[in-house]
Protein backbone atom coordinates (compact mmCIF):
# COMPACT_ATOMS: atom_id res chain seq x y z
CA UNK A 1 0.00 0.00 0.00
CA UNK A 2 1.03 3.33 -0.70
CA UNK A 3 2.05 5.48 2.04
CA UNK A 4 1.92 9.55 2.69
CA UNK A 5 3.43 11.33 4.91
CA UNK A 6 1.22 14.70 6.33
CA UNK A 7 3.07 17.63 7.54
CA UNK A 8 1.26 20.66 9.57
CA UNK A 9 3.79 22.99 10.55
CA UNK A 10 4.31 25.83 14.08
CA UNK A 11 0.75 26.38 15.39
CA UNK A 12 -1.86 24.56 13.19
CA UNK A 13 -2.59 22.54 16.06
CA UNK A 14 -4.48 25.58 17.63
CA UNK A 15 -6.77 25.84 14.71
CA UNK A 16 -9.81 26.21 15.27
CA UNK A 17 -9.15 28.57 18.11
CA UNK A 18 -6.22 30.61 16.04
CA UNK A 19 -7.51 33.67 14.21
CA UNK A 20 -10.91 32.08 12.70
CA UNK A 21 -11.54 35.06 11.18
CA UNK A 22 -8.20 33.69 8.95
CA UNK A 23 -8.39 30.18 9.39
CA UNK A 24 -11.64 29.17 9.78
CA UNK A 25 -12.97 26.98 12.96
CA UNK A 26 -12.30 23.80 11.81
CA UNK A 27 -10.15 21.79 14.05
CA UNK A 28 -6.74 20.03 13.39
CA UNK A 29 -8.12 17.08 14.11
CA UNK A 30 -11.69 17.32 11.91
CA UNK A 31 -8.89 18.20 9.25
CA UNK A 32 -7.09 15.17 9.87
CA UNK A 33 -10.05 12.82 10.10
CA UNK A 34 -11.16 14.13 6.48
CA UNK A 35 -8.08 13.51 5.05
CA UNK A 36 -7.86 9.94 6.87
CA UNK A 37 -11.39 9.01 5.11
CA UNK A 38 -9.93 10.17 1.89
CA UNK A 39 -7.42 7.64 2.54
CA UNK A 40 -9.15 5.13 3.11
CA UNK A 41 -11.75 5.22 0.49
CA UNK A 42 -8.46 5.39 -1.87
CA UNK A 43 -6.81 2.72 -0.40
CA UNK A 44 -3.59 4.28 0.82
CA UNK A 45 -1.89 4.80 4.15
CA UNK A 46 -1.67 7.79 5.93
CA UNK A 47 1.25 8.91 8.04
CA UNK A 48 -0.12 12.44 9.98
CA UNK A 49 2.49 14.40 11.99
CA UNK A 50 1.98 18.15 13.45
CA UNK A 51 5.47 19.47 14.86
CA UNK A 52 6.44 23.50 15.82
CA UNK A 53 10.15 22.80 15.33
CA UNK A 54 11.97 23.17 12.36
CA UNK A 55 14.59 20.77 13.05
CA UNK A 56 12.07 17.86 13.74
CA UNK A 57 10.17 18.40 10.49
CA UNK A 58 13.39 18.58 8.71
CA UNK A 59 14.23 14.89 10.32
CA UNK A 60 10.68 13.63 9.19
CA UNK A 61 11.24 14.91 5.61
CA UNK A 62 14.83 13.36 5.74
CA UNK A 63 13.53 10.00 6.70
CA UNK A 64 10.90 9.69 4.27
CA UNK A 65 13.05 8.29 1.15
CA UNK A 66 11.88 4.81 0.27
CA UNK A 67 9.47 4.92 2.95
CA UNK A 68 6.80 7.05 1.48
CA UNK A 69 5.52 8.41 -1.72
CA UNK A 70 4.63 11.49 -1.62
CA UNK A 71 4.65 14.25 1.26
CA UNK A 72 1.77 16.76 1.62
CA UNK A 73 3.31 20.23 3.85
CA UNK A 74 2.04 22.93 5.46
CA UNK A 75 5.16 24.37 6.93
CA UNK A 76 3.02 27.56 8.19
CA UNK A 77 5.37 29.99 9.25
CA UNK A 78 8.26 28.38 8.03
CA UNK A 79 7.25 28.95 4.58
CA UNK A 80 8.62 32.00 5.09
CA UNK A 81 11.95 31.38 6.89
CA UNK A 82 13.23 28.06 6.36
CA UNK A 83 16.03 27.27 4.03
CA UNK A 84 16.71 24.18 6.12
CA UNK A 85 13.20 22.84 5.51
CA UNK A 86 13.47 23.63 1.74
CA UNK A 87 16.51 21.90 1.36
CA UNK A 88 15.60 18.54 3.30
CA UNK A 89 12.75 18.97 0.53
CA UNK A 90 15.21 19.14 -2.43
CA UNK A 91 17.41 16.37 -0.85
CA UNK A 92 14.85 14.07 -0.46
CA UNK A 93 13.02 13.93 -3.66
CA UNK A 94 10.14 12.55 -2.48
CA UNK A 95 7.47 13.68 -4.54
CA UNK A 96 5.82 16.89 -2.73
CA UNK A 97 2.86 19.18 -2.22
CA UNK A 98 2.48 22.81 -0.38
CA UNK A 99 -0.92 23.31 1.09
CA UNK A 100 -2.16 26.68 2.78
CA UNK A 101 -5.63 27.35 4.27
CA UNK A 102 -5.14 31.00 3.79
CA UNK A 103 -4.19 32.65 0.45
CA UNK A 104 -0.90 34.10 1.45
CA UNK A 105 -0.81 36.57 -1.08
CA UNK A 106 -3.50 38.27 0.12
CA UNK A 107 -2.05 39.23 3.51
CA UNK A 108 0.90 40.89 4.84
CA UNK A 109 4.20 41.29 2.77
CA UNK A 110 6.30 39.09 4.60
CA UNK A 111 3.87 35.98 3.61
CA UNK A 112 4.17 36.67 -0.15
CA UNK A 113 7.21 34.74 -0.25
CA UNK A 114 7.61 30.94 0.02
CA UNK A 115 10.66 29.81 0.08
CA UNK A 116 9.41 26.34 -0.38
CA UNK A 117 6.85 26.69 -3.85
CA UNK A 118 10.06 26.00 -6.01
CA UNK A 119 11.21 22.46 -4.30
CA UNK A 120 7.45 21.27 -4.69
CA UNK A 121 5.50 20.01 -7.35
CA UNK A 122 2.56 22.67 -6.98
CA UNK A 123 0.62 24.69 -4.23
CA UNK A 124 -2.75 24.89 -2.91
CA UNK A 125 -3.67 28.11 -1.07
CA UNK A 126 -7.04 29.52 -0.14
CA UNK A 127 -9.56 27.55 0.45
CA UNK A 128 -9.37 27.40 4.29
CA UNK A 129 -9.68 23.61 5.61
CA UNK A 130 -10.22 22.43 1.97
CA UNK A 131 -6.71 22.90 0.77
CA UNK A 132 -5.83 19.78 2.49
CA UNK A 133 -8.16 17.38 0.89
CA UNK A 134 -8.19 19.62 -2.30
CA UNK A 135 -4.20 18.68 -1.88
CA UNK A 136 -4.68 14.85 -1.10
CA UNK A 137 -6.60 14.42 -3.87
CA UNK A 138 -4.32 16.40 -6.63
CA UNK A 139 -1.62 14.14 -4.94
CA UNK A 140 -3.20 10.77 -5.71
CA UNK A 141 -4.24 12.05 -9.08
CA UNK A 142 -0.12 12.62 -9.63
CA UNK A 143 0.92 8.97 -8.14
CA UNK A 144 -2.23 7.67 -9.90
CA UNK A 145 -0.96 9.30 -13.49
C1 LIG B 1 -0.37 29.27 6.69
C2 LIG B 1 0.08 30.66 6.22
C3 LIG B 1 1.35 31.10 6.94
O1 LIG B 1 1.73 32.41 6.51
C4 LIG B 1 1.12 31.17 8.44
O2 LIG B 1 2.32 31.49 9.11
C5 LIG B 1 0.53 29.92 8.98
C6 LIG B 1 -0.50 29.22 8.21
C7 LIG B 1 -1.73 28.85 6.10
O3 LIG B 1 -2.03 27.67 6.12
O4 LIG B 1 -2.49 29.70 5.63
O5 LIG B 1 0.82 29.51 10.10
O6 LIG B 1 0.59 28.33 6.28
Amino acid sequence: MKKILVIHGPNLNLLGQREPGIYGKVTLEAINDELKKIAKKKKVGLIIKQSNHEGEIVDMIGKAKNKFAAIMINPAAYTHTSVAIRDALAACGVLAIEVHLSNIYTREEFRHKSLISPVVKGTIMGFGSKSYSLGLNALLDLLDA
